[in-house]
């Protein structure tokens, strides 16, 4: 019997044709501007030629001070947004759907003093060592004001362009998971201290969103299911909460990765969050979706079967485009679980993958 891999699915009013999404990819090709390159348009209009069911873009700043790195694209300024609306049309003329990722940094902004007014790094909580272990400043009431109205401005305006949705960045260590994750939260306001308190600013963000831009346009969340140390006991019931949460607050899917992906990935460990994930999908009626170390169709079934409806990946498509057709061929991923990808991002070289050459042109100033 064929995989439900390859049956259609649907995320909130997005109809998908098969059940494999390319999940958040920052690549070697970001300029110092945060706009994107040529190289970006053709690498995506490859992707979506393939016939995935979705792509996800890089995570895209939503305001200056919301950057993390210098190599990152952004969706702050006119000429961001116009050049995300370049990797856009390339998607769909190859017929496919493209959901922008949004985000800001928190305590993961480097070199602040070029981002930040006042130089500080801002994060839910004071006095810990954020980017270049720099000393994080608490964010206030009118930050909050601030970065949700900047959500929301990048939110709608994603509608207004074309994308297919937003994907809202709750994962990875970005600032709305320091608000979930207990480790990075320490406040002892309405925003910290039990898990109803922790959700309050991303359930803020989410919900500012759903009101702006309506009941029909897909609005997704990534976001951790565990969390580092002692704490990540009490965490596993925590992210059930969230879960419901990001449910009843109008989410459309939730994509379920871990703090620890990168580390897990150096491991090669299969499947890297499907013991949380399956449970997850138990108790929420929207789609899940999986990410991390999936390789080949019995790892996909095996998630679909848990009552995952979707899988995604990441670094399978950096080694091969069409992965897609890969999986369709019942081959198996050719990545091999490096990481050096990520290092790649700063090299300047172009060159994605180990597996690839340095293409025409780079290395790049
Ligand atoms: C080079 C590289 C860039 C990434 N960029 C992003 C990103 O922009 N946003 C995000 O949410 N995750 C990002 N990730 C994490 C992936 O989306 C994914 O969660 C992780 O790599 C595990 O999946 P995989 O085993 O399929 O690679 C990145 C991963 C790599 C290797
Ligand atoms: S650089 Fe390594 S981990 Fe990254 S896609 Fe290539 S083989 Fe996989």
């Amino acid at each position: 019997m064929a995989s439900k891999l390859f049956t259609p699915g649907k995320i909130g009013t997005l109809e998908l044709p098969n059940r494999l999404i390319r999940s958040a990819t920052q690549d070697p090709f970001g300029r110092r501007d945060g706009t994107c390159a040529p190289e970006q348009v053709a690498l995506y209009g490859e992707v979506a030629e393939s016939g995935v069911g979705a792509i996800i873009t890089a995570y895209s700043y939503i305001s200056t001070e919301a950057r993390s790195t210098g190599i990152q694209v952004g969706f702050a300024t006119e000429e961001q947004r116009a050049s995300q609306k370049e990797v856009l049309d390339a998607v769909h003329a190859k017929g496919g759907r493209l959901i922008l990722q949004i985000m800001h940094a928190g305590m993961n902004i480097f070199m602040p003093e070029k981002r930040v007014e006042g130089g500080k790094i801002f994060a839910p909580s004071g006095g810990m060592k954020g980017a270049n272990e720099m000393e994080t400043t608490e964010i206030t009431a009118a930050d909050m004001d601030k970065i949700c109205a900047d959500f929301v401005d990048a939110a709608v305006t994603a509608k207004a362009m074309g994308f297919d949705g937003v994907q809202l960045h709750c994962a990875h260590g970005y600032l709305l998971s320091q608000f979930l994750d207990p480790n990075s939260n320490l406040r002892t306001d309405d925003f910290g201290g039990s898990a109803e308190n922790r959700m309050r600013f991303p359930a803020r963000c989410l919900t500012a969103i759903r009101e702006a831009v309506g009941a029909d346009f897909p609005v997704l969340v990534k976001v951790n299911t565990n969390c580092a140390g002692e704490a990540d006991a009490a965490y596993a019931e925590d992210i059930v909460y969230y879960c419901k949460q990001f449910e009843a607050l109008g989410a459309d899917a939730i994509e379920l990765s871990g703090y620890n992906w990168l580390g897990l990935g150096k491991k090669k460990v299969p499947t890297f969050y499907l013991e949380r994930a399956s449970k997850i999908a138990k108790e929420v009626k929207i789609p899940t979706i999986l990410v991390g170390g999936i390789r080949n169709m019995e790892q996909v079934d095996q998630i679909l079967a848990a009552g995952i409806e979707f899988v995604s990946a990441s670094r399978p498509f950096i080694c091969q485009p069409d992965f897609y057709n890969v999986l369709e061929k019942g081959e198996e991923s050719k990545c091999i679980g490096c990481t050096k990808c990520l290092g790649n991002i700063w090299t300047k070289e172009g060159r994605r993958c180990v597996t690839h050459e340095i293409p025409e042109g780079f290395p790049k100033e």
